[in-house]
């Protein structure tokens, strides 16, 4: 029945909500809350107390998990803010860790806070010396994904229970760690798959630069990053560092809720971005622009995605909130110019089939009625690639970056004093109660 949205005499905004039908028919009253920016939510928590009736909501399409003040994202305008700023104004003005310090403390660092906070992640870079066996357990051709989750999730081992997380000061080096070893492991996962010695971090480096010499530098010579290069890489980072509730941050919101280990949640969240739906697109982009392999064979491709029997799907198109340009795509296709021009590559092939692929696909349709715009996913493997990273390792850099945003949105739910562990309900459709029957009486 129709949902009516109303004022009580107190001014407070309420949803009657008419249930049944016919002279069955029951009123129930729900609060309501207005956030500063976005859409209203009605607060349902008592719905079940008070009609016996749970909201059904599979994919959580239409539904908010928490109360969240890190970022916000205007689906239909292409805005996204962090702590109210917009990300063209901190990729073009900021850098990945001062966008870290907005993140977690609410506030962009002053001169003093932002220097104290690099030296702060600096100085937790390195990893237990132990830990880089757990490198050695993988084969060598084990995808870094799959390494990442294995190794984030032994940290936990190595900052055990003792440690409690209703502590601020315990969560915030618990913050610190992971947003500065993240980088190694990622870079150690590529150097094992590449049989290459593992390179320690370097102090004197900034954290992109430090990232892309812990993954390319070797022993043998002296290794120099293109300011270009890692000023595109710090530009990466900062474009997917955060991004509301998305499927690996609500992995994480939930696992934290019990009260699991950090490190374990964050194991999650990686194993949740994995997936080619979500962090895993930008790999997948590069396989499918490499497959369809030159412009004339787009159309037989955006055929196939518009067919509703085939499952083949443009990757690095669509979003569940974004019905406009994802505006972080629209500066990784900047970016992504400068990169190739910067490494003599403005002639890479898979630029210009993505162009192709981006300009058919924005006037066809089926995905201008879907608002089906490319994302964030779609230009990154480009620059990555670029950037000499193999496609196995671009979701473990996705990885790196939204490791802040895991980190914030943890804290901010461990801050809560009304927090609860998630349960959600569900629909039953199975069977009813039935009696066993011995196996020598089944058919
Ligand atoms: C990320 O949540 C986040 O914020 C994620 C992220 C972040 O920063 O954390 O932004 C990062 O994960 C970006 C998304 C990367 N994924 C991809 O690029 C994979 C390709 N995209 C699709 O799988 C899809 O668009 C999703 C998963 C991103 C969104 O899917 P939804 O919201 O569940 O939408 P849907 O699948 O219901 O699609 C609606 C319609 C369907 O057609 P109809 O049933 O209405 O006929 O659009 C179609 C879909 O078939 N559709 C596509 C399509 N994406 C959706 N058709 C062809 N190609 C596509 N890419």
């Amino acid at each position: 029945m129709p949902t009516k949205k109303s004022t009580t005499s107190s001014g407070k905004l309420t949803a009657t909500l008419r249930i049944g039908h016919g002279d069955s028919v029951k009123e129930i009253e729900l609060p309501m809350q207005s956030g500063t920016m976005g859409p209203d939510v009605i607060d349902v928590r008592q719905l079940y107390g008070k009609a016996n009736v749970f909201t059904y909501d599979p994919a959580f399409m239409a539904t908010a998990s928490c109360e969240s003040r890190i970022t916000y994202i205007d689906g239909e305008k292409g805005v996204l803010l962090h702590r109210g700023y917009s990300i063209a104004e901190l990729a073009k003005n900021g850098d990945f860790l001062e966008v870290c310090y907005l993140l977690i403390n609410g506030e962009l660092p002053n001169a003093e806070q932002k220097k104290k906070f690099v030296h702060d992640i600096t100085h937790h870079t390195m990893l237990h010396d132990q830990v880089q066996y757990f490198f050695r357990g993988f084969r060598r051709d084990a995808h870094p994904m799959a390494v990442m989750v294995g190794v984030v999730g032994a940290l936990s081992a190595f900052y055990h229970d003792e440690t409690d997380y209703n502590e601020p000061h315990a969560r915030m080096v618990a913050t610190y760690r992971m947003i500065a070893k993240m980088p190694t492991i990622a870079a150690w996962a590529y150097k094992y798959s590449m049989g290459q010695p593992f390179v320690y971090p370097q102090n004197r480096f900034g954290f992109a630069e430090n990232f892309m010499q812990m993954m390319f530098a070797t022993p043998c010579e002296e290794y120099q990053v293109s300011p270009v290069v890692a000023r595109a890489m710090d530009q990466i980072l900062i474009l997917h560092a955060d991004h509301e509730q998305n499927a690996s941050t609500s992995t994480v919101r939930l696992a934290g809720s019990s009260g699991a280990n950090p490190f374990a949640c964050i194991a999650a969240g990686i194993a949740t971005l994995w997936g080619p739906a979500h962090g895993g697109a930008n790999e997948a982009v590069i396989r499918m622009l490499k497959r369809i392999g030159s412009k004339d064979r787009i159309g037989e491709f955006i055929t196939r995605a518009k067919d509703p029997n085939d499952t083949f799907r443009l990757m690095g198109f669509g979003h569940r909130v974004y019905k406009n340009f994802d505006p972080r795509a629209t500066i990784m296709r900047k970016s992504a110019h400068d990169v190739l021009n910067e490494m003599g590559m403005g002639d890479n092939p898979l630029l210009p089939i993505a162009m192709e692929l981006e300009r058919i696909a924005l006037e066809d349709d089926y995905f201008v009625q879907r608002k089906l715009y490319p994302n964030v996913d779609f230009y990154s493997g480009i620059i990555l690639q670029a950037m000499g990273i193999p496609s196995r390792l671009f979701t473990a850099v996705f990885a790196v970056a939204r490791t802040v945003g895991w980190m914030a949105q943890w804290n901010e739910m461990m801050d809560d004093p009304g927090r609860k562990i998630g349960r959600p309900r569900q629909i039953y459709t199975g069977h009813t109660q039935r009696a066993y029957v011995p196996v020598k009486r089944r058919a």
